[in-house]
């Protein structure tokens, strides 16, 4: 009777043995940017075989993230053989003279700083995406975790009948990924980008009610959809994690 107690026990712990963390802003998170929508990362689950935990906040960024303990926090929850993709960009473009608490310096050495006036008037001395990237790196690959780099979502902006190039934090991610063995990385700007394309902006403009970067739950799932196929054409462990429907999800490799 103990064994089979401690059997169904170590199986219902089994089923549940790793779980996926996500960091991110509001293009991931819980409630996206209000009014409806909604971020990706609350529609990937249903792709996979392990449970998901959403720890993307909006209005965040690779730094904002980091100075707010969030990545200590994540990095101290997570267990040997998690896995946690973290995916930011969108709030870590320049402010301009008055710092906004989550602009990165610009470029992507490791070592460069900036000096910026913060908004009660003191100085602060900021790093660059990628420095704050690699420090999340280390410290969760120290854990024992899986680490997958996603670069950003694009925002609903066309050339012609293309979604527009990428923003530089898409090649900083792929940096971010390559630099370190063991980092998947999954060029998420690409597969939403062959999604979005090939959909078309008529179809595409919906999405986005309130402005070109938050999308409604139908938006978040497309995005979630690429996403998965971006996995399923990487190097993750993941991969092994897609379920049916995972593997059914639109579109080829880029
Ligand atoms: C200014 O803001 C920063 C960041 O929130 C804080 O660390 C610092 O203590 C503040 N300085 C003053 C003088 O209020
Ligand atoms: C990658 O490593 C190179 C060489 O150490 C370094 O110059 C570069 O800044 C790193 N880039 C990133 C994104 O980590």
């Amino acid at each position: 009777m103990l064994t089979r107690v401690a059997v169904s026990l170590f199986i219902s712990l089994g089923a549940y043995a790793q779980t996926v963390f996500m960091a991110g802003d509001s293009t991931m998170a819980p409630g996206g940017g209000g009014s409806g929508t909604d971020g990706w990362g609350q529609y990937l689950g249903q792709f996979l075989t392990i449970p998901v935990v959403n720890d993307a906040i909006a209005g965040r960024s690779a730094r904002s993230y980091t100075d707010e303990g969030r990545f200590t926090t994540l990095t101290s929850s997570v267990k040997s053989g998690d896995f946690v993709i973290i995916e930011f960009g969108h709030n870590d473009g320049l402010s301009g003279t008055t710092d906004n608490g989550r602009q990165d310096s610009f470029g992507d050495s490791l070592t460069a700083t900036t000096t910026v006036t913060l908004a009660n008037g003191t100085s602060a001395v900021i790093h660059t995406f990628n420095f704050y990237m690699q420090q999340a790196v280390t410290g969760l690959k120290a854990k024992g975790a899986n680490v997958i780099v996603s670069s950003q979502t694009p925002d609903d902006i066309w050339t012609g009948t293309s979604i527009g190039a990428p923003p530089r934090f898409v090649q900083y991610a792929k940096e971010v990924a390559g630099n370190n063995t063991g980092v998947a990385y999954v060029d998420h700007y690409a597969y939403v980008a062959q999604a979005y394309d090939k959909l078309g902006e008529s179809a595409v403009d919906p999405f986005y009610p309130i402005d070109h970067t938050h999308t409604l739950p139908a938006g978040a799932t497309v995005v979630a959809e690429a996403f998965v196929r971006g996995l399923l054409c990487g190097g993750s462990a993941l991969s092994a994690k897609v379920n049916a429907a995972g593997k059914a999800v639109p579109n080829g490799c880029v």
